[in-house]
């Protein structure tokens, strides 16, 4: 009887430990309400580095962000937070670790919010030189089902923008992967970039290059 009883208030313990567990899953996903003059503000750190409507400048030495779906800014963030990706500038300046949870949804809901269409920033990126046919086969079969027929990402699938990006970024993101410095896919052991060559790396960049900005 004791035993039972023993055994009872543990199925109880761990039931309760359980739901408390799911309350703070149930938690984390409450979706703050973003400030976005707040956020404005807080962008201005981040301006510095990468332009005054986060346009990406120096040819993609600071990398475009605005318009980019909050989800997936929050996972870019998310990745310098924790240590997966790293640029010390960035970190340190962009104050990226220190922020509160309110801050970092003003700021992302703000940059996600950015139209710059309505801006008066350059946003072409210029077509970069190899075989655009050849490489919008490669897109269609490796790249597509994450990142988007036309290249603006994949919320559920986690793939991050490609269109409008800066080649040279891109290609510098893709080399990180390649000498897995960077995981793909957050999978270390992806293998999507494994069996291109120089050329259709090219090819592939000079696709996306021509997707709508
Ligand atoms: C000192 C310059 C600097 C500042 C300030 C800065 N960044 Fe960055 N940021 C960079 C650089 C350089 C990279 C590319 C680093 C890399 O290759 O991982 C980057 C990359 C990123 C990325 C990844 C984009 C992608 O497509 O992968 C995001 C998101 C980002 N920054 C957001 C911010 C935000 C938000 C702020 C302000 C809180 C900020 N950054 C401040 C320099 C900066
Ligand atoms: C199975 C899904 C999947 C496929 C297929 C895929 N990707 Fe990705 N890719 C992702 C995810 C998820 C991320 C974002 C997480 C990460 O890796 O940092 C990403 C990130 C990237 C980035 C970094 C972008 C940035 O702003 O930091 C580049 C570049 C990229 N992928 C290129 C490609 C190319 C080119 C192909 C086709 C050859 C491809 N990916 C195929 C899922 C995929």
């Amino acid at each position: 009887m004791l035993s039972m009883l023993k055994n009872m208030s543990l199925v109880m313990t761990l039931a309760l430990s359980f739901s408390s567990f799911v309350q703070a899953e149930e938690a984390k996903k409450v979706k703050l309400t973003p400030n976005l003059e707040h956020g404005a503000e807080l962008h201005k750190t981040c301006a510095l580095c990468h332009g005054r409507w986060s346009q990406g400048i120096n040819s993609g030495r600071y990398p475009r962000l605005a318009g980019y779906p909050e989800p997936l800014l929050e996972k870019m963030l998310d990745d310098y937070r924790e240590g997966k990706r790293n640029d010390i500038a960035m970190i340190v300046i962009g104050k990226i670790k220190s922020m509160s949870k309110q801050d970092y949804a003003d700021l992302i809901g703000y940059i996600s919010s950015i139209d710059l269409k309505k801006q008066n920033v350059a946003l072409d990126i210029p077509t970069a030189p190899g075989d655009v046919k050849a490489g919008k086969r490669l897109f269609k079969g490796d790249c597509k089902s994450c990142h988007g027929r036309d290249g603006t990402g994949n919320i559920k699938k986690g793939g991050f923008p490609l269109a409008g990006q800066y080649t040279p970024y891109l290609k510098k993101q893709i080399k990180l992967f390649m000498s897995k410095q960077r995981y793909h896919d957050n999978d270390p052991d992806d293998e999507t970039f494994e069996d291109y060559s120089p050329a259709d790396l090219d090819n592939l960049l000079a696709f996306i290059s021509t997707l709508d900005d």
